[in-house]
């Protein structure tokens, strides 16, 4: 999609539908790697890492079939030929999270070819902890030409103790671990939910994983796994994105099939600055329209305040009355939202890894760039606009208010008729 048109200004009323986490996708269809059998994923979503995934693992030999109907939220991932384990740069540039396929292709195949990825519009992004977790596992690693290759007759298990917290790279040597002869203990592990529904689904295929979503898990090595259904949780970034536009956008708002378990930093601070919701089981229901407050942010590994939730946090921080300090502690490089937020209008200072943002601001049309996934998001919510491309610019174009902020392929249902009527189109 190469544009966006905004008309904002009206409140959001009604119940929106989170997706599958696109994050928990990623690792669950590597993990099809680790098997000859089928392994059949629900709840996939609909976004472009999922299809370039898809067409990395079909070039590697996988056979891919996607339901169709009320079923076009599953793939059935077959991995039994896999004639060609290699993750070409042209691939990998595009989606870091491709290098999720080393760590079970050495497994089941003994090699890989993976393309480093590169620089990223976030920050350096190294993979350094997958390759020494690797090496820790047993397996011969050289990097030559820009490619990773690694190889193992069998992986044996050993110690890992993550220098620095990583989710993909905790991802990518559990599903290593499970087919490595003996135990493999990993410490100072991510505690993320994407991670323990992997070890879910790995454990489904066969495998022995304990204490995902701690930071110590162990694996007891298998010499195979088997094919397995699996579910993949909801996107709490994106049920959080909604949540945010509900309380920046004013109405009603009920963002459902959600784990409200999975947001609760976030949660704890919208409650903070005087965002009006409630739980239940699996929604959250925002009310917009009351003052809000400004209130401190640092972002930090699960279960701290999510770094994917930063940007649209800084969205709210304008309209709440008060000076928000936001410190980015994941990423060096993820403030690029902020000057385009000053080009609308808001008061933002940043200086080094801390934002300062005072609000309440006023803002006004610009043209804007949105270069990380996260951020055209949340950019979207400020006004009307124009993308004429999510990962290159925003243009917002007459009128004052927030928008309404419709994603991929979703529908806002109004409750009454009156209801949400703002609109977004692409061109
Ligand atoms: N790091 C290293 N060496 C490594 C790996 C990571 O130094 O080998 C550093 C990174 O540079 C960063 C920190 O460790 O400073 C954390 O990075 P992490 O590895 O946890 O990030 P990731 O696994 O590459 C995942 C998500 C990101 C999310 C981060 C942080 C997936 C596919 N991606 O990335 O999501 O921001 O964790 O929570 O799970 C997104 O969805 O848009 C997105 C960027």
């Amino acid at each position: 999609m190469d544009k966006f048109v905004i008309r904002g200004g009206n409140p959001l009323v009604g119940t929106i539908r989170v997706s599958g986490a696109k994050n928990a996708a990623l690792p669950a269809m590597a993990a099809a790697i680790l098997t000859e059998e089928p392994v059949i994923l629900e709840n996939i979503p609909d976004v472009r890492d999922i299809r370039t995934e898809r067409t990395l693992l079909v070039s590697m030999g996988a056979e891919v079939e996607l339901g169709y109907g009320r079923a076009h939220h599953r793939t059935t991932l077959c991995c039994r030929n896999l004639a060609n384990p290699e993750a070409a740069y042209e691939l990998v540039k595009t989606m870091r999270a491709s290098t999720l396929v080393l760590g079970p292709l050495v497994a089941r195949m003994g090699r890989a070819r993976v393309s480093q990825p590169g620089g990223c519009a976030i920050g350096a992004r190294p993979i350094d902890l997958h390759i020494k977790g690797l090496e820790q596992l047993g397996a011969t690693i050289t990097q030559d030409h820009g490619y990773i290759e690694a190889s193992a007759e069998r992986l044996r298990g050993g110690h890992i103790i993550f220098d620095k917290i990583t989710v993909t790279g905790t991802e990518d040597l559990m599903m290593a671990a499970t087919l490595a002869e003996g135990e493999t203990v990993m410490e100072n592990c991510a505690r993320e939910p994407e991670v323990s529904d992997l070890a879910v689904l790995l454990n489904k295929m066969g495998a022995r994983i304990e204490g995902a979503g701690t930071s110590t898990i162990r694996i007891q090595g298998v010499s195979k796994l088997h094919g397995a259904r699996h579910r993949i949780i909801p996107d709490r970034i994106e049920a959080g994105t909604f949540v945010i536009a509900g309380a920046l956008c004013g109405g009603d708002l009920t963002v459902s099939n959600c784990d409200p378990g999975h947001l609760g930093a976030l949660l704890k601070k919208l409650e903070e600055c005087g965002v009006q919701f409630k739980t239940s089981e699996n929604s959250v229901r925002v009310t917009g329209g009351h003052a809000l407050a400004a209130a401190d942010v640092s972002t930090e590994e699960y279960p701290g305040f999510p770094t994917d939730m930063q940007a649209q946090y800084m969205a709210l921080a304008t309209q709440a009355s008060g000076v928000s300090a936001i410190t980015e502690n994941i990423f060096e490089n993820r403030f690029m939202h902020a000057q385009e937020l000053v080009r609308m209008g808001a008061n933002i200072m940043v200086e080094g890894s801390r934002a300062v943002v005072h609000g309440p601001a006023q803002l006004s049309g610009a043209a804007v760039q949105c270069s990380d996934l996260r951020e055209w998001r949340r950019l979207i919510f400020c006004n009307e606009g124009v993308i004429p491309n999510p990962d290159v610019e925003l243009v917002r174009r007459n009128g004052e208010g927030h928008a309404l902020l419709l994603l991929q392929t979703k529908t806002l249902r109004p409750l009454e008729s009156g209801g949400a009527d703002s609109s977004l189109r692409s061109e």
